[in-house]
């Protein structure tokens, strides 16, 4: 099993973030920042473009000194290729692909916690309850966590679910699916072993019932938990890449603030066809203000962003 004591840092958990605020990069770049080769605003444009084209994810100007380490600690790690050098790699079959998948995981923010919105959790939970109480769980009970980063939302999930079910006395099939752009972050996810500290974000007896303790330091997520979540490579701005598995409940948090306006709502519709009848799209509160669709209501609750999708007619 790989190391687990210092934890997952993936490139970048906050470089995005943290210069959309101010101009400052991760640590990883105060050394590369000696020799970064000219970066100029054109480049900055036609790097911007093609991230954007990629991922979705629109870096604004402030962001190009982040964008500029990044690429530098890159080149360096190449063997101090050129960027045009670099460019044209990224271009190279195969090997440009997995070259983009780790550019892609460096650019990304990461960052992440178990139960990170209490709200959230307890609306999931009342939904869940409510719905095994009034007999509509027919017959699979299925969740997908979009922009899924590490696992801790996915294992939130299924935590959540897993108490609703066992305390129903509820066999029907259940299962969280957590997609990410990370190749890193989903195999972190998969392993499900975290650090400590940040099991400190569980509300309950959580860590008792739905860790093992690897070493004082770091706990894994039981396997009969990790057996319920399944960790799938998916970029959302491709989302018909994606198999056409209809859903109980989205979830999705945290990701679309990267991206511009025109590009979240279009992602939202298209999350929208992957509704059951009935099925639950929660998103990050305040994540999009303008939208709606003609095929959701949303749920009158000022603590959520929730929309139930209407029964087909
Ligand atoms: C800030 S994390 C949010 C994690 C989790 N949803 C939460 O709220 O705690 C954003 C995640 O979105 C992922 N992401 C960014 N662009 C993406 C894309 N185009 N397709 C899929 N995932 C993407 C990133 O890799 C990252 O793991």
């Amino acid at each position: 099993m790989r190391s687990t004591t210092t934890g997952y840092r993936g490139g970048n958990e906050q470089g995005l973030a943290m210069s959309q605020s101010d101009d400052k990069t991760d640590s990883n770049s105060s050394w590369s920042m000696e020799s970064m080769p000219d970066f100029s605003d054109d480049d900055f444009e036609r790097w911007k473009l093609l991230l954007e084209e990629k991922t979705g994810i629109h870096l604004v100007p402030q962001q190009k000194a982040f964008l500029q380490s990044q690429l530098t600690i890159r080149l360096r790690e190449l063997g101090g290729i050129t960027l045009e050098e670099y460019a044209k790699h990224l271009k190279d079959g195969l090997q440009g692909m997995v070259e983009w998948s780790t550019l892609t995981d460096r650019l990304v923010v990461k960052e992440t916690s178990f139960f990170r919105h209490p709200e959230n959790c307890e609306f999931i939970r009342k939904l869940v309850r409510s719905r095994i109480n009034q007999g509509m769980i027919k017959s699979s009970f299925d969740v997908w966590s979009v922009g899924c980063s590490t696992g801790e939302e996915p294992y939130t999930l299924s935590m959540i679910l897993n108490d609703c079910f066992e305390e129903a006395s509820l066999d029907n099939f259940w299962g969280v699916t957590g997609t990410d752009i990370s190749m890193p972050a989903l195999a972190y996810g998969r392993e499900g072993a975290y650090a400590k500290r940040k099991l400190d974000m569980l509300p309950g007896d959580e860590k008792q019932r739905y860790f093992d303790e690897i070493d004082p330091y770091n706990y894994q997520v039981k396997p009969f938990l990790r057996g319920r979540v399944c960790f799938a490579h998916g970029n959302v701005i491709e989302l018909k890449k994606l198999p056409q598995v209809k859903m109980d409940l989205i979830s999705c948090h945290n990701m679309l603030i990267y991206f511009r306006r025109w590009r979240r709502r279009k992602i939202l519709n298209n999350l929208v066809d992957r509704l059951k009848p009935n099925g639950v799209l929660l998103i990050g509160m305040g994540e999009i203000v303008d939208w709606e669709h003609p095929k959701l209501t949303q749920i009158d609750d000022d603590t959520v962003q929730a929309y139930v999708r209407k029964e087909d007619t």
